[in-house]
Formats: structure tokens, sequence, C-alpha cells
């Protein structure tokens, strides 16, 4: 058996280091518990970046794995496939009324791609309207409209054209639109996540859902991160009385399995094309029985109520050690007085592990939707003692 740094100098020696990493070496899962090689054992509140939404190793979603597996591992979208019907039919069942359609990819950077790439051929205007701070991948259209020069200024010469606005400033939005013309979409995360857990009022995306109409702009949702009930809807936007025109999953849909889509309305799909959009993998058998298992779980243990308790109990432990929680269900930020990377550090060597955010004093939790909300008691306890 390999020791934690010879497993870390494998991965090393055949991989180019292109990733920060944990201190730690995983091999196994339960719930929200995770087991390193040293069998220490941790509390995954960073949800294997926002993706575990049903823990560790989930049985349901395993299970359909592997019945899907031994049934038909792969066709592409050459042929017709019964899971991948039911998969798409359960994804519609749960969506906002008006969102009629979807199309599956596999990634959260493609699902983004795929939008960007329909606003471009349904509007035939060639720039783009992104956030400060949004963050939406690394594909060329998703790194264009991500704000974050570490990893866009090498490709600045060959990303496509993008102006940006503050999140949350409807009037500014308004100016660039008067002013720039050729301009085919907005995309915005409605809840800023790796920005540091920001959001803006419902009366902001009601006024910028006006102002697209207005100007003919397609109105993306990033619900990479909110999407799949992580917020406890279905989708954000049903918490802000409006509609985008295309919402994009990723993370949580299929609680680990690879798996993308973006979500539309009869009125988008009925305008594309044979041809439009594809790939090989997307929709695959396996990810869509990954799919439906996850969803019946969120619904049938009823996860998303869960997430609104989960933010709540948050809220409730955390606020009276003097730090400040943001965001909604089990997308939480919380405003630490210090650097939030020493805090993140320590909590991890005691058994918790949570992420940082570009802003260098929020830290993030991202927990699985399973988690039950009595933890965040102990957390505030072990937080309090990272911040002494
Ligand atoms: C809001 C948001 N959009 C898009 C992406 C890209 O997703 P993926 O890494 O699956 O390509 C991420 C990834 O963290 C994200 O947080």
């Amino acid at each position: 058996m390999k020791s934690a740094q010879e497993w870390i100098a494998l991965e090393d020696a055949f991989q180019p280091p292109t990733y920060a990493r944990n201190p730690a070496v995983f091999e196994s899962g339960d719930g929200i518990w995770l087991y390193d090689t040293n069998g220490k054992r941790y509390a995954d509140l960073y949800g294997g970046h926002c993706v575990a939404a049903l823990g560790h190793t989930p049985s349901a979603v395993s299970e359909a794995i592997k019945k899907q597996g031994d049934t038909l591992f792969f066709y592409s979208n050459v042929a017709y496939l019964p899971i991948r019907g039911q998969a798409a039919e359960k994804v519609i069942s749960m969506a906002p009324e008006g969102f009629d359609k979807v199309f599956f990819c596999n990634s959260g950077t493609e699902a983004n791609e795929n939008a960007l790439k329909i606003a471009w051929k349904l509007t035939g205007k060639k720039r783009l309207v992104a956030t400060k701070g949004g963050w939406h991948g690394r594909t060329l259209a998703s790194l264009a409209v991500t704000d974050d020069l570490k990893i866009t200024s090498p490709y600045a010469t060959v990303l496509p054209p993008v102006l940006r606005v503050p999140f949350g400033d409807a009037a500014a939005l308004r100016q660039l639109l008067k002013a720039e013309d050729d301009i085919g979409a907005f995309i915005l995360e409605p809840i800023q996540s790796i920005a540091g857990i920001t959001t803006a009022p419902p009366e902001y995306f009601q006024e910028i859902r006006q102002i697209c109409d207005e100007y003919g702009v397609f109105l993306i949702f990033d619900e990479i991160q909110t999407g799949v009930g992580r917020t406890g809807k279905f989708s954000y936007s049903e918490w802000l009385g409006m509609k985008p025109d295309l919402i994009t999953f990723a993370k949580s849909l299929a609680a680990g399995f690879p798996i993308g889509a973006v979500l539309m309305p009869e009125r988008v799909s009925a305008q594309l094309k044979t041809g439009d959009l594809g790939s090989t993998f997307a929709g695959g058998p396996l990810a869509c029985a990954a799919c439906i298992a996850t969803l019946q779980e969120v619904e049938s243990r009823e996860l998303m109520e869960n997430n609104i308790r989960l933010f709540e109990a948050a809220v409730e432990a955390l606020t009276p050690i003097g730090v400040e929680v943001r965001g909604a269900g089990a997308l939480i930020g919380i405003k630490l007085p210090v650097p939030a990377k020493n805090v993140v550090s320590r909590l991890f060597e005691a058994g918790w592990v949570t992420g940082t955010s570009a802003d260098p004093q929020v830290m993030r939790l991202m927990p699985p939707y399973i988690t039950p909300p009595e933890i965040m008691k102990p957390f505030a306890e072990a937080l309090k003692e990272a911040l002494q």
C-alpha cells in the first residue's frame, strides 16, 4: 500500500501541474464524510466542489449507473435511447414553467458555451456582455465572459469580444446597451459564487429582464452552482419573479457523474436546427441514468427543503461568532474578519473541508444537500477555534 506522499508523487509524475490541491489524499467517501489514505475523517462541506449533491458514494446513483451499464453502456446521439428521453423528461418536469426543452452536454463550461452559441446564432450579433466578478468556465466563449485575468490574459487575443458591467447595476447595463450595438447576450450567475457569494435584490433581475427584452439581448443565467435545487428551488430564477431566456446547469445535476445542460423555452428550441449543437458523449446513457436517480432522490428526500434549513442553521450558528453569512440554501459565503485562506487550512487540519473565494475574506461552503442542519453547531465551534 502506498503512503499519501507516494500517491501525490504518482499523480504529479504523470499530469501537468495545473491544479492547486488539498494536502490530503482522499481514498473513500460515505455521505458527507471523506476518508484519507491515513484513515482520517473529514466532513465535506465543500461537496467535491459544489458537485456531490447526495454526498459521497450515493447508492441510488451508483446502482442506477451500474444497471444502465449492464443494459446499454453507450450510444451517441445518432440513436434514440429510452434513458435519454426519461432524463430530459425528468429535468423538464422539475424546471420552472416555460422551460420546455433541455440540451445535454458534459460540463459547466460546455453548457455556457452552448448557451452563448445559441444566442450568437439566433441574434446574429457578435458581442457579449458579462459581469465584473463573473466566472463561467475555461473553454473559449465561457472563458471570454469570465472575469479572471489570471486565466484569461494568456488567451486575450483569441477570445470573443466581451463588455463588462458591475453585477447588480441595472442602470449600467441599460447605458451600455444604449451606447453599443451588436450585442447578442448578457450572461451572469444569479449568485456570484467564486466572487464571494454575492447577489442582488429581485428588482435588479426584473429590471435586467426588461432591458434585455428592450434591446433584443439573450439573458443567460449560469446556474452551474445555484441550480438543481441548491438554493431551495430547482432554479434560482424561481426566487426572483422573472425568467431568463436560457439556464445552464452542471455540477449537481448527476451528483458527480459528468453532465451539463442548457434549459430553454420552446420559442428558442424551435429555431434550432439539426447540426446546430452536438457532442458525442452528450446525453450518454450513464450520465442520463445518474441524472434521473439524482433528481429522484432530491425530490423524494425533500432535499431542496433541507438546503433551506441548512442555510437557516448556518445563520443561526455562525452569526453569534462574529462572521457574516450570505448566499442561499447550500451555497454559503462566510465573511471573516481575517484572510479566509489560513482559516480554511486550519479547518482542513481539524477535519472540515471548506473553500476560499476570490474575495480574500470570504470562505465558501457548498455542502451536499443531505447535510444535516445540526452540523452547523459543531462547525461553528470549529470555525471559532480556527479563527482564534
Ligand atoms: C458558475 C460556474 N460556471 C461555470 C463553471 C464551469 O464548470 P465546469 O468546471 O464543469 O466546466 C463553474 C465551475 O466552477 C462555475 O462555478
